[in-house]
């Protein structure tokens, strides 16, 4: 029945109003003073020639342009999208901490909640999950992904999609997804952000496109391509990328959108001569939105006059961007997500800080943990220092679009409430995130002296990871190491807090302090859920999502290295081999790399049988322990190696994991199920195949820490 009522629709509209369907504006400066953009803005949703707004949000603006809309011809509603990246009113870690929780319930949990505000504030499409694989941390939206992993990172990808959609798309709780930036974003050259990007097929195929696969494979209703070239072509462009691969081999039922002038930014590119051939370029290529950009308005019409574009191509994208105004029903109701009843009943509920903090606990890692300096064992003074220790706005990190930032916890908040009578907490700053100013450290200092342990707060701001916050210097900003050396020569225990949107190098404070919490961008509820780490309230869990590097010269770096010719066998004898003179290949700190207050023991390791054809599977069975005296979760990892193929494979991929809660004493028996699918690879003709051989298999806490390995032999 909808294809029916599209295809009359379909055989209403001019050209025109087809144009104005693809196009999708701001309305930033809607809701602002008149200005001659907002009355043609206007004059062009009364006139049926607009098919999207973005950042337009609340129940009371979304509601007087839609009004603007169904004045038009046809009265086709408006679609409402926004970057409801990591929570709406209610903000959540940022979505590189939360894949640290490596917990799809608690990430889905998240997605759901942000789209329940959205939804109730009259939006209907969020522009998330970012799900572009990212391992280089100078590379500033390393902060929107799940880090460097494809598996971890569809799985993520899927938790994402179905908590912002629900099971159907119409539900008042729940948004569009959208899937960006297809595709391969994240391998900007040199991590400088809206660069080129070259990559082999192999990469592509295994690394970056898997997790949009997964989002296909989860009903993700929309997808966002890139502002970044693939070998040579924009993304925006890419025929391969979108119609051969996306709409073709993965037969997408739903609609792409360009990113911010991306079409427009083919001529800047250098790969089209002017808008107009820009927009042939990306219609014909599959690109059926045009975001913030007049490309499609202007060019379209005369290009399908001219015989340039088959007005086929154009039919077939506004049919996906008028079923998916079906689907949310907005043609029953467009004003069905414009509820302010349920905007407000939905913003002050309790359930969504609960959720809040329960991610942020979740995502927050133990990176360093010496002689049980943590948890805090009632220590009767606590020295607060450092320029996020008392930082509210900075805890929500990047992209917080409506959040009133004067409601999140900061970490000074959490912990004087949780020390309550039982402890005093002195608080210095001691200086800023960024700059040179030292005139704080003495007070720091004198402030650590009279305490018994000092938690130092330090790290990035808010606004240096994100879109368009590459950095080529990683390293801990400012003067904060220093003032670290400076409180370290005090002799008092320390326990650095760091705070960030990625990886950051502070390699004086990863030797010399003697805890390290890694609490990222935790959100709303960042203080007391680090208080309910510092305390042992919760026993932190957490896993790192990326690789750390030790120097900047190592990036990119991640844990899928390869052996080369010339592997490091003694790390004293490096002539000749694969190495740096002046640094280890090792990492600072390792993918999946993340301490507990409890201790694991992995053991009793039984493969159910030792050789397998593609056709049968196998179980990998271990004893999982809890060594220690604390109930505790550990993120167990199984990877793997072929050891020989017609490729060169990695020394270790993630297949697989599980997150299990045990208590003190507790055993259980964990099992993994190895398929044909988990031993192949893409060849050189791009098959995915398992070739016959031998495999490792390899299960540990840590992709530097394995517990248990054995052999598997694939047989013909
Ligand atoms: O969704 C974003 C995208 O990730 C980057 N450019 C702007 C879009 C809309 O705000």
């Amino acid at each position: 029945a909808i294809e029916q009522r599209i295809t009359e629709l379909l055989g209403q509209m001019t050209i025109q109003e087809k144009a104005g369907q693809l196009t999708q504006y701001s309305g930033r400066e809607l809701t602002g003073p008149a200005s001659t953009r907002k009355t043609d803005l206007l004059n062009q949703i009364r006139g049926g020639q607009v098919g999207s707004m973005l950042n337009v949000k609340g129940v009371t603006d979304t509601r007087a342009i839609q009004a603007e809309a169904l004045k038009s011809r046809l009265h086709i509603p408006l679609l409402f999208g926004l970057d409801v990246i990591h929570g709406y009113q209610t903000v959540f870690p940022v979505p590189l901490a939360e894949a640290a929780s490596w917990d799809m319930a608690a990430i889905r949990q998240s997605a759901h909640v942000a789209a329940r505000e959205a939804a109730a504030s009259g939006i209907h499409w969020t522009f998330a999950p970012m799900v572009d694989v990212g391992r280089d941390p100078r590379w500033g939206r390393v902060m929107e992904g799940a880090g460097e992993d494809s598996y971890l990172g569809s799985q993520i990808a899927r938790a994402r999609v179905l908590g912002f959609q629900g099971d159907k798309l119409g539900g008042t709780d729940a948004v569009m997804a959208c899937a960006k930036h297809f595709v391969a974003y994240g391998a900007a050259i040199a991590g400088r952000d809206y660069n080129a990007v070259d990559l082999s097929p192999q990469q592509l195929w295994e690394v970056y496109l898997p997790p949009f696969k997964a989002a296909v494979d989860a009903g993700a209703a929309t997808f966002m391509n890139s502002f970044n070239t693939l070998n040579g072509v924009p993304a925006t462009g890419s025929k391969y990328l979108q119609r051969d691969i996306l709409k073709g081999q993965w037969q997408y039922p739903g609609f792409v959108v360009s990113d911010w002038g991306s079409i427009r930014e083919m001529v800047s590119w250098g790969y089209a001569q002017n808008v107009s051939e820009a927009a042939q370029k990306a219609i014909t290529a599959g690109n059926d939105m045009d975001m913030e950009n007049d490309a499609y308005f202007d060019a379209l019409p005369q290009l399908v006059q001219q015989g340039k574009v088959d007005v086929a191509l154009v039919d077939d994208a506004v049919r996906r961007i008028l079923r998916k105004k079906f689907e949310l029903g907005l043609f029953d109701d467009p004003y069905k997500f414009s509820d302010a009843k349920r905007e407000k009943k939905v913003f002050s509920d309790p359930q969504h800080r609960v959720a809040a903090r329960d991610v942020a606990r979740k995502s927050m890692v133990l990176l360093k943990n010496e002689r049980n300096t943590l948890p805090l064992s009632s220590p009767r003074k606590i020295a607060l220092i450092g320029p996020l220790a008392k930082a509210k706005r900075d805890l929500a990190g990047g992209w917080t679009v409506i959040a009133d930032t004067t409601r999140i916890v900061s970490a000074l908040e959490g912990i004087r409430q949780r020390a309550g009578k039982n402890a005093s907490v002195l608080y210095a700053k001691g200086c800023e995130a960024t700059g040179d100013s030292r005139a704080g450290f003495a007070q720091a200092v004198e402030t650590a002296r009279q305490a018994d342990v000092i938690v130092l707060c330090v790290g990035e701001t808010w606004d240096m990871s994100g879109e368009a916050k590459s950095r080529a210097d990683i390293s801990l900003p400012g003067v904060q190491q220093e003032l670290f050396q400076a409180l370290k020569a005090t002799g008092k225990p320390i326990v650095a807090v760091v705070f960030a949107g990625r990886p950051l190098i502070f390699n004086a404070v990863a030797d010399q302090a003697d805890a390290i919490l890694y609490a990222w961008f935790p959100g709303s509820e960042g203080g007391h859920a680090l208080a309910d780490v510092l305390f042992g309230d919760y026993n932190p869990a957490g896993k790192l999502p990326s690789t750390f590097p030790r120097l900047m010269g190592q990036i990119p770096l991640s844990y899928q290295q390869y052996s080369t010719g010339r592997p490091v066998v003694d790390p004293q004898n490096i002539r000749y081999r694969s190495a740096y003179i002046d640094a280890p290949n090792t990492p600072r700190y390792a993918f999946g790399h993340g301490l507990s207050y409890t201790t694991f023991r992995y053991s009793d390791l039984k493969v159910s049988q030792p050789r397998m054809t593609a056709a049968e599977t196998v179980q990998v069975s271990f004893t999982l322990t809890n060594t220690g005296s604390r109930a505790g979760e550990e993120v167990v990892q199984l990877y793997l190696r072929d050891k020989v193929a017609s490729v060169v494979r990695p020394l270790k991929e993630l297949k697989d994991f599980q997150k299990v809660s045990l208590q003190p004493g507790e055993s259980r028996t964990l099992t993994f199920t190895i398929t044909r699918d988990k031993l192949a690879f893409y060849n050189n003709d791009l098959q995915w195949i398992a070739e016959p051989g031998e495999f490792r298999l390899l299960l540990g806490a840590a992709s530097d820490d394995i517990r248990l390995e054995a052999d598997l032999v694939l047989i013909d």
